[in-house]
């Protein structure tokens, strides 16, 4: 049945795609030879006026002349008709093709008062404009993912499924689904899965995309395209605004929306957003360094430094984690082993555990040195679009090495609290790796396991985060200063810990 449909299916053939655009090519055609005939008008009437004007002058009846402007007023005529005719067959032939099948969906939900806003907002689309229609997206492309192939529906259009992935929007944006799988954003559903504990959460916080999952579908199901450009309005401009990328990166362990807003590009932004011209391409914004417009972000947003040419594949250099390997700095590579360890992604002898496999499956940390220093360059070269590159490069190497101070104290209470474990002094759980498993975040069993998550997962986040994006009081009071009021925390625990032991 899923498939029959999908046989007379307009999206599914690349030629309907070709036969809209076709359309709209005739569409604007005619348009032009009704603007053409139009001008030849106003040409012939000006033609009979200087013929009239110069002959009553002169005194003198000239009847071909007349004649002459008559003629060419019928043929304005005519051609005006010309134009009419074929602006008006040119609409003929693109609404009764694309529209029909959407029609019937918009004609019942009207009806019924079904969904007036989702059509409100499809109407102010792009793709209304072009006739592109909701049985487009809703009814599932071929190779569209089994779960919501599978999944039940309540319309009366039994081929209709509520859920959409991007299977449907690669028959006429396989340019931006190619980027988009490339990047990190399709890998969120897969690393969000992968954690140890998240099957012990319940159904609503993860497959029910109600907490974790609200964030991570953003992967799911080869991706959800109305994370960034909302549904129905599927509006480029409003992607390319940071709000856009507000829900999400915000909060806990990842307060982007919060480090960026109060920074000084952030402050910028809100001064001035006004004025920006967000309909503009971002890979229009600096065509012309040298130009001044208020219409051009004059400090950066989230997608000029992130996607950059309106790039969908989204990806940093140090990424969520600010792990890389090879580390050349052996001191440092000394605490990114305890800090790996307490990942589970080495074992007790530093020998990679099974964990390591779903760390490069979801791409959580560059493994390469040239996979780092590529992601760098691109960074570098949308600093200078407006600052010095070698103020920029200092500026963000002057964060590299705050990773290492961040790591040293990391990598000191992980293994205050690893040699706990080692000292019988607290029980290691079956199910731990070997190392003390930070992945694990909140699921833990004592207070110390729980400072020390929390400073790996907030506050040293906000040190190196808040450092990148140029926010001194994220790095500095929500970060680094809490990192070591963790860090006491924890030796004091500890040695409690030590002392009640031996007291029995
Ligand atoms: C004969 C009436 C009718 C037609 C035709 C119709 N729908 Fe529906 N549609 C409904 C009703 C009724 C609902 C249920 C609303 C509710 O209670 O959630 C619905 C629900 C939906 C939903 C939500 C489904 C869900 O499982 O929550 C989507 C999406 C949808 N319709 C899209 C379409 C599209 C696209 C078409 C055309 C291909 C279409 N509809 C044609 C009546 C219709
Ligand atoms: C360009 C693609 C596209 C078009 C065209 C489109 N939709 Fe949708 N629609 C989506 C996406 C994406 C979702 C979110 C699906 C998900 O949760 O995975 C959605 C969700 C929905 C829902 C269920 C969720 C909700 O908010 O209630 C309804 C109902 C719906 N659409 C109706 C329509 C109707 C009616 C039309 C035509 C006027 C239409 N859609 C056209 C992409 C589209
Ligand atoms: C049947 C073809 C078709 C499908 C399916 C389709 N689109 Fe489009 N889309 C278009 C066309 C045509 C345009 C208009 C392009 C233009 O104006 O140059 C467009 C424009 C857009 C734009 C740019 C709007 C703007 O503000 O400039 C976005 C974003 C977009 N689509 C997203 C999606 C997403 C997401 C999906 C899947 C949920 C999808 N499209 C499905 C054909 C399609
Ligand atoms: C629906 C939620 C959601 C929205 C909206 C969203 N993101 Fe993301 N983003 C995520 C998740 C989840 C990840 C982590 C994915 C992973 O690494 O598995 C992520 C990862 C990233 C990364 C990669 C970081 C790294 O590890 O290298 C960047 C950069 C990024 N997002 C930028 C943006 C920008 C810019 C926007 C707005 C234009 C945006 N995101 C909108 C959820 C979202
Ligand atoms: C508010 C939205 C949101 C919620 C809720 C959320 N995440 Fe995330 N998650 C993100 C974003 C955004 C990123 C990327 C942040 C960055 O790169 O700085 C991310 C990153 C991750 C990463 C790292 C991926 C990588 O490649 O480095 C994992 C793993 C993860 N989240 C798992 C979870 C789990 C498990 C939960 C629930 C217990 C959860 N997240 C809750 C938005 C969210
Ligand atoms: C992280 C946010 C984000 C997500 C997720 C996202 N987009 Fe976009 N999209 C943008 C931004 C920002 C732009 C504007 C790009 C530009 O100015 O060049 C855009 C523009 C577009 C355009 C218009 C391109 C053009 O050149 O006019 C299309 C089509 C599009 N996206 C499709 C998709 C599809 C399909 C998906 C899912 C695979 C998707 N987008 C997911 C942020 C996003
Ligand atoms: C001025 C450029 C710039 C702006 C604006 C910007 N970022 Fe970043 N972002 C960076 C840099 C630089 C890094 C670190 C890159 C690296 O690893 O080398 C980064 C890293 C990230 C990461 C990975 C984890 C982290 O924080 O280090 C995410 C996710 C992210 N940014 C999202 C966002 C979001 C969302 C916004 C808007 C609210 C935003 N960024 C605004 C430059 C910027
Ligand atoms: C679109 C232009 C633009 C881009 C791109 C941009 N900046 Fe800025 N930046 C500015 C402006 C304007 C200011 C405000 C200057 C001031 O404070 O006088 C600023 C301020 C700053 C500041 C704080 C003020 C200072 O002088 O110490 C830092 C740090 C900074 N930028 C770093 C970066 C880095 C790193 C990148 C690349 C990841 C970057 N910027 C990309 C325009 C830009």
């Amino acid at each position: 049945m899923q498939e029959e449909k999908n046989d007379t299916n307009p999206a599914e053939s690349p030629e309907h795609i070709k036969r809209s655009s076709d359309s709209y090519d005739e569409l604007k055609a005619g348009m032009a030879s009704a603007a053409a005939a139009f001008g030849r008008f106003r040409e012939s009437v000006a033609r009979g006026m200087r013929i009239l004007f110069a002959d009553e002058e002169k005194g003198d009846f000239n009847l071909m002349k007349y004649f002459i402007g008559l003629l060419s007023l019928i043929l304005f005529f005519a051609l005006t008709m010309v134009g009419y005719v074929s602006v008006k067959e040119s609409k003929m032939e693109v609404k009764p093709v694309i529209m029909e099948a959407s029609e019937q969906c918009i004609d019942c939900h009207v009806r019924k008062g079904i969904s007036a806003g989702a059509v409100r907002d499809w109407k102010m689309s792009a793709h209304a404009a072009k006739g592109i229609g909701c049985n487009e997206c809703h009814i599932p492309a071929k190779g569209a993912p089994e779960r919501i192939v599978a999944m039940p529906t309540a319309c009366e259009d039994p081929n209709v499924r509520r859920e959409v992935s991007s299977r449907n929007c690669k028959q006429c944006h396989s340019d931006k689904v190619a980027e988009f799988m490339k990047g990190k954003h399709s890998k969120a559903w897969l690393a969000m899965e992968a954690m140890p504990t998240t099957k012990d959460q319940p159904d609503a916080i993860m497959a029910g995309e109600k907490g974790c999952g609200a964030c991570h579908k953003i992967g799911r199901d080869e991706g959800q395209c109305d994370s960034c450009h909302t549904r129905h309005l599927f509006s480029a401009a409003e992607a390319r605004r940071p709000e856009a990328c507000g829900t999400c990166h915000m909060g806990f362990d990842h307060p982007q929306w919060e480090m960026y807003s109060t920074s000084k590009h952030g402050m910028i932004y809100q001064t001035e957003k006004n004025d920006y011209d967000f309909s503009r391409k971002i890979g229009d914004w600096y065509k012309e360094p040298f130009e001044a417009s208020s219409k051009t972000p004059r400090a950066p947003v989230c997608v000029t430094c992130h996607m950059q040419d309106g790039g969908h594949d989204v990806s940093t250099a140090w990424g969520f984690l600010a792990l890389r390997l090879p580390e050349e700095d052996e001191e440092w590579m000394g605490y990114r082993v305890r800090i790996l360890q307490g990942l589970g992604v080495l074992d007790a002898n530093g020998k990679p555990t099974e964990r390591l496999g779903a760390v490069k499956a979801a791409q959580m940390a560059r493994l390469t040195r040239e996979e780092w220093e590529a992601e760098r360059r691109k960074m570098l070269n949308v600093c200078s679009q407006c600052h010095g590159e070698t103020w920029a490069r200092e500026e963000l190497e002057k964060i590299d090495g705050l990773i290492k101070e961040a790591d040293r104290l990391m990598a000191e209470a992980v293994d205050i609290v690893e040699g706990l474990y080692r000292d019988g002094i607290l029980p290691r759980p079956a199910d731990y790796p070997a190392g003390v498993d930070l992945l694990r975040f909140y699921e833990v069993q004592s207070g110390i396991e729980q400072t020390l998550y929390v400073m790996f997962l907030e506050h040293r986040m906000r040190t190196f985060q808040g450092g990148f994006h140029s926010n001194p009081d994220y790095l500095h009071w929500y970060g680094w200063a809490e990192m070591k009021r963790d860090l006491v925390e924890i030796r004091e625990e500890a040695r409690r810990l030590r002392e009640e032991h031996k007291g029995g």
